[in-house]
């Protein structure tokens, strides 16, 4: 007889789904329905989050939504989001410093890892080493070096990592990837993406707490493997702006909009990036660009640029449109807006230049032959895809995220998918610094 306890309900195939309907989260039409079994009060996924900043605690306060979620432990390097912590989920909360006293309990079975993008690849190599399961943010890698071996690990260990794109569980994406593949728009020619921004908080300028110091701050942690430098609150607290913590427009952004045009194309990647960018405004001490264009070829057969700038005159914006020789689709904070153009049949004419009788000539031949159209006119049908209000995608990824820790089958973004996304758009900091063109296999996952 299976005596049913947390750990070998966890690991049971198809065990119950984690998610249910809750208060201000609709149920999802592209989700699958989920299983009627409840989940009793002792078969909790009993989760810890590495790293409790902001995303970190977003994540968490998510995470803890999915039914049959418990958080029970949070690891970080500054005292004060511990102590928040505490405030959030309770004074048994165990806190620390060093994740590894969370990595040697027994009984935790998932961790989020919400560090800055140089910790992503050791927390979440040694929490799978520890047998924990592993949410680990976007981008999931710092270094090129990185993505082998958290690939590998995940295959070693058989512990379950999912990256933190969220827009890979995304029903609007998933309704994007369904047109596509459906030939909605014809042949897919060209994918057109950007994020601009004009606040300083978009440009990372977060705030430093007034406590900040060697004292609340485990600065030497905090560093890792990063070159030793004295203790820098900037660095701490708004560590995007310097490449030794993370990379820039490339990793925060750019792997976004990776992560959601591998998803809807299938692709693996592109294979070759050509890219520039500076420092043109927020001239601040940072090392990271604040203005970036990439452009970058698909072998599939379509072309994608994209831009991200800090220092732009309007409200922040983005949008990720797929061009089509039959229509195009665009993806925008409002939601997914389809525009069919179907091909004209007629090819048109040029005549003004000719003598008259000769243009008569041509413009009655032409009208015999084709319908009255004059090619001017729009052909355009525009249609609307927009979520249930309240809809969260980082709820759903979460929610696939769990389901697979139980279910024990293969997550919506593994670290193969993570990887590709997170490698593509560092070939954008590569070709800036190289001055050229850089090649990159994405199959083989290798720079060429
Ligand atoms: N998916 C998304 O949409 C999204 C959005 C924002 C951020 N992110 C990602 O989440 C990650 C965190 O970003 P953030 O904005 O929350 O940063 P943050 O600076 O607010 O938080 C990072 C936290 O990690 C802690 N930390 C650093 N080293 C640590 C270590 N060795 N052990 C434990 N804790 C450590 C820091 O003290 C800090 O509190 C980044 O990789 C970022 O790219 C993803």
């Amino acid at each position: 007889m299976v005596i049913w306890n947390r750990r070998n309900f966890l690991r049971a195939a198809g065990a119950v789904s984690a998610a249910a309907a809750l208060p201000g989260i609709p149920l999802l039409p592209a989700q699958e329905p989920d299983a009627a079994k409840p989940v009793a009060a002792n078969d909790h996924i009993q989760i810890a989050l590495i790293g409790a900043g902001g995303q970190g605690m977003g994540d968490t306060a998510t995470a803890i939504q999915v039914p049959g979620v418990k958080l029970v432990a949070v690891a970080d390097c500054y005292d004060g989001r511990l102590a928040r912590s505490k405030e959030l989920w309770g004074n048994d909360l165990f806190t620390t410093r060093d994740y590894n006293e969370i990595l040697s309990r027994t009984d935790i079975d998932a961790v989020i890892v919400a560090t800055p993008d140089h910790w992503h690849k050791q927390a979440a190599v040694d929490a799978m080493k520890a047998g924990k399961d592993v949410y680990c943010e976007k981008p999931m890698i710092h270094l090129y070096a990185d993505g082998p071996v958290m690939i590998e690990t995940s295959r070693q260990t058989r512990r379950i990592l999912q990256i933190g794109s969220q827009r890979v569980s995304n029903i609007i994406y998933g309704k994007a990837k369904e047109l596509l593949a459906a030939g909605v728009i014809g042949q897919l020619n060209m994918v057109t993406a950007y994020w601009d921004r004009n606040s300083s908080i978009g440009a990372w300028n977060y705030t430093v707490p007034p406590d900040a110091s060697t004292e609340t701050c485990d600065w030497p942690r905090f560093l890792g493997t990063a070159p030793k430098i004295p203790f820098s609150a900037e660095h701490f607290f708004q560590w995007r702006k310097w490449k030794a913590y993370g990379s820039g427009v490339a990793g925060d952004l750019f792997v976004h909009l990776f992560s959601g045009t591998h998803f809807i194309t299938g692709s693996h990647g592109p294979t070759r990036a050509l890219a520039t960018g500076a420092l043109r405004y927020w001239k601040d001490g940072r090392d990271a660009d604040d203005v970036v264009l990439g452009l970058f070829d698909y072998r599939e057969g379509f072309n994608l640029s994209l831009h991200v700038n800090f220092v732009d005159g309007g409200q922040e914006s983005e949008s990720l449109v797929f061009t089509g020789s039959e229509g195009t689709m665009e993806i925008g904070w409002d939601g997914l807006t389809l525009t069919r153009v179907p091909r004209e049949t007629a090819p048109g004419y040029t005549v003004y230049t000719f003598p008259e009788a000769m243009q008569k000539e041509i413009i009655a031949a032409y009208n015999a032959k084709y319908p009255p159209h004059s090619g001017t006119e729009s052909l355009a049908a525009t249609e609307k895809y927009v979520p249930p209000k309240g809809y969260s995608d980082s709820y759903d990824h979460l929610k696939n995220f769990f389901a697979s820790v139980r279910s024990r089958q293969p997550v919506v973004e593994d670290a193969v998918f993570g990887y590709r996304a997170a490698g593509a758009a560092l070939l954008s900091n590569l070709s800036i610094a190289r001055g050229q063109v850089v090649r990159w296999d994405p199959d083989e996952m290798k720079l060429l």
